[in-house]
């Protein structure tokens, strides 16, 4: 196989065999990647302007009932503080990011009982009131199909939930026994089924993970087409089995991003967190690779660096005005602008 032709065949099909994805991400050399990261960067202005979209994160509790290996709020790690934020709180992160210009709101946290389907539909109705002009997207795991009806129901437009990795045998070594891969997929079948947009994603760089894994993820982006896909290097969290392992690369994760930009043009694609914790200029980086979506902290500086997914999160210590006002020169300085606007998928 040729690099060339192979990355101009996926930019003119948007699509490329399992075998083809493979060879790219084994394969590609500096001027390849350049070349995807420019195309998809066009690509991406064709669909959405110059324009970066700016969710406001509200991190909403960190009590998990599940031990997934690498996570860092799994139930057996002992030594975090845990919190969940109620009703009031939660309105008043919405209220300063509203201030603020935010015009998306995603509530994430641990998978915990205390969040039923009648606090968070109260949650929900009541966002939807006071901010008719916002979307709600959730991030709250996985959840009976009915559950996922009654927040859809409520008013909640968009929900988030990683698939982590597209094989299932691998799911199970990342994933305690009593988690599964066919449940996961089934909630993202559900979720798109009831009219959410809806994202999926994975880690990269996970323990385990194999070039022939993500050649596959890329395929399953191209099949299930989700309006939202969140890729971010894992991290390597202290208290957690994975403590000792290798944390995911900056370039793997850019040429990744670029490659689902070139696969689905019109999908809202975040450069995230985790690869601005791995490197000073990842976010930026991840925008220079076709990424459109960030999503700063808007949860009270009081609890977020009990939010430690994994080892030296940034953004733990400002305010929610600080990071704005950081990202939006951050974005400007990859030729982008940050958007307010809900950015739904197009
Ligand atoms: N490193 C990187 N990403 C992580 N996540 C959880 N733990 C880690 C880690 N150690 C990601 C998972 C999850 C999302 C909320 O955060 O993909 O779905
Ligand atoms: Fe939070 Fe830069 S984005 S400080």
């Amino acid at each position: 196989m040729d690099l060339k032709e192979t990355a101009e065949k996926l930019v003119r099909n948007h699509s490329l065999s399992e075998e083809e994805y493979l060879f790219l991400i084994e394969n590609a050399d500096e001027q390849t990647r350049n070349y995807l990261a420019e195309e998809a960067c066009a690509v991406r202005d064709r669909v959405y302007g110059k324009r970066v979209f700016a969710r406001g994160l509200i991190e909403i509790g960190n009590i998990c009932k599940n031990d997934c290996l690498y996570c860092g709020i799994r139930r057996s790690n002992k030594t975090v503080e845990r919190y969940r934020l109620k009703k009031d709180e939660i309105l008043a992160c919405a209220a300063e990011g509203y201030r603020l210009g935010f015009r998306t709101f995603v509530l994430q946290g641990g998978e915990d009982a205390y969040y039923s389907d009648a606090v968070l539909t109260e949650i929900i109705r009541e966002l939807k009131k006071n901010y008719p002009d916002c979307a709600v997207t959730l991030s709250l795991g996985e959840r009976s199909d009915e559950s996922y009806e009654a927040l859809r129901e409520a008013g909640a437009d968009r929900y988030l939930l990683r698939h982590e990795t597209i094989d299932a045998i691998h799911y199970g070594k990342l994933h305690p026994a009593e988690m599964s891969h066919e449940n996961r997929l089934r909630c993202l079948k559900t979720l798109k089924r009831l009219g959410f947009q809806t994202g999926c994603g994975f880690m990269v760089g996970s323990p385990y993970q194999t070039a022939e894994m993500l050649a596959r993820e890329m395929k399953f982006i191209e099949e299930f087409r989700p309006e939202m896909c969140g890729i971010g290097p894992f991290i390597p969290h202290h208290e957690t089995p994975f403590r000792d392992e290798k944390a995911g690369s900056v370039s793997l994760t850019c040429l990744l991003l670029s490659m689902i930009r070139l696969i689905h043009p019109h999908v809202l694609l975040p450069a995230t967190t985790a690869l601005g914790t791995m490197h000073p200029g990842g976010r930026e980086l991840g925008i220079r690779s076709g990424a459109n979506v960030v999503m700063p902290n808007l949860s009270p500086v009081s609890v977020r660096k009990q939010y430690e997914l994994y080892d030296h999160k940034i953004c733990t210590g400002e305010e929610s005005a600080q990071c704005v006002t950081c990202l939006s020169e951050r974005i400007r300085s990859t030729g982008c602008e940050l958007a307010f606007s809900r950015g739904d998928f197009s």
